[in-house]
């Protein structure tokens, strides 16, 4: 099912290319090995392997069947870009976030979460993110079946931070998943529409953990990302994807008191 159309670039070096007709889709079963293709091309290229928790192809393949859906992009019938949505069981501790964030079970059961998105490299920058992001919250919501929308993003990962916060979810938690990785827990409520940004009330540095999770206890959320001025670092993941990014020394958190439809015990 095709969800939208539109044109994009591709980085060739320092170059963009022309404008390259886009199809974003609902991608089938017989996707699967092109997902995981793309999955393994990018965890080779991150500059911190724990920003990214690789998924199995049974695991992947669920996603692509009765236990969620995954949005595509393709150029020239090449997947450039996927994001994948999982509809978790209540009761599972590791995939349902809500239990995570103190809901009860019933909050639980209408709980879907954002699980993975990957844009290729070449063709990041073309807010390809962003744009699945929307359509897979309006796929979600026109389903009716679902309250909350909950994802896990590593405080390390800048860009899918950016991304999230942009597409209206905020921070809620700070904790270790996945086997010792560590983890922001960003919600958004599928029933109402984001508002205009709060006021911020409290700002930490996006690796002061010690400070955020302070914050965080007192019931504050996170809502937007902001560069510290005069702070510089050296770039980045795609001219070099071995050495350790410094790129989220750059950044601060931007915290909010004012109270969030649907999140009422978190902490
Ligand atoms: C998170 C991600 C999907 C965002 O990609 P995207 O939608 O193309 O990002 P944007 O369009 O918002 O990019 C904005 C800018 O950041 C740059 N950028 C995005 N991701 C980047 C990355 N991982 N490393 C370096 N620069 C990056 C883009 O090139 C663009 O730069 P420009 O403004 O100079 O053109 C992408 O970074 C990615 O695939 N990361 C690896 C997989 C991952 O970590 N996924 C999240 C965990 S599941």
């Amino acid at each position: 099912m095709i969800v939208e159309t539109g044109k994009i670039r591709r980085r060739i070096g320092n170059q963009l290319s022309p404008e390259l007709s886009a199809v974003m889709k609902v991608l089938d079963e017989n996707c699967l090995a092109e997902v995981m293709r793309l999955q393994y091309m990018i965890i080779e290229r991150l500059s911190r392997k724990d920003m990214l928790q690789p998924f199995p192809p049974e695991f992947m393949r669920s996603h692509l069947s009765e236990k969620g859906f995954i949005i595509g992009v393709l150029v020239e019938n090449e997947l450039v870009a996927f994001r994948n949505v999982y509809y978790p069981d209540a009761t599972d501790q590791e995939w349902n976030l809500g239990s995570d964030i103190g809901f009860s079970k019933e909050e639980c059961r209408r709980s879907v979460n954002f699980q993975m998105v990957c844009v290729h490299p070449l063709y990041r920058g073309n807010n390809l993110a962003y744009k699945m992001n929307c359509q897979a919250i309006r796929l979600i919501r026109e389903q009716e079946r679902f309250d909350h929308l909950l994802a896990t993003v590593s405080p390390y990962n800048y860009w899918n931070v950016n991304t999230l916060l942009k597409s209206g979810f905020i921070i809620v938690g700070l904790k270790y998943k996945y086997g010792g990785k560590l983890r922001y827990i960003v919600y958004r409520n599928l029933k109402s529409t984001p508002s205009s940004l709060p006021e911020t009330d409290q700002v930490a540095g996006l690796t002061d953990f010690q400070k955020q999770e302070k914050i965080l206890r007192e019931g504050y959320h996170g809502f937007r990302i902001c560069e510290i001025p005069g702070v510089h670092t050296p770039v980045d993941e795609i001219c070099d994807p071995h050495h350790i990014s410094r790129i989220p020394e750059r950044y601060e958190i931007h915290f909010s008191k004012s109270p969030v439809a649907g999140i009422h015990k978190h902490g």
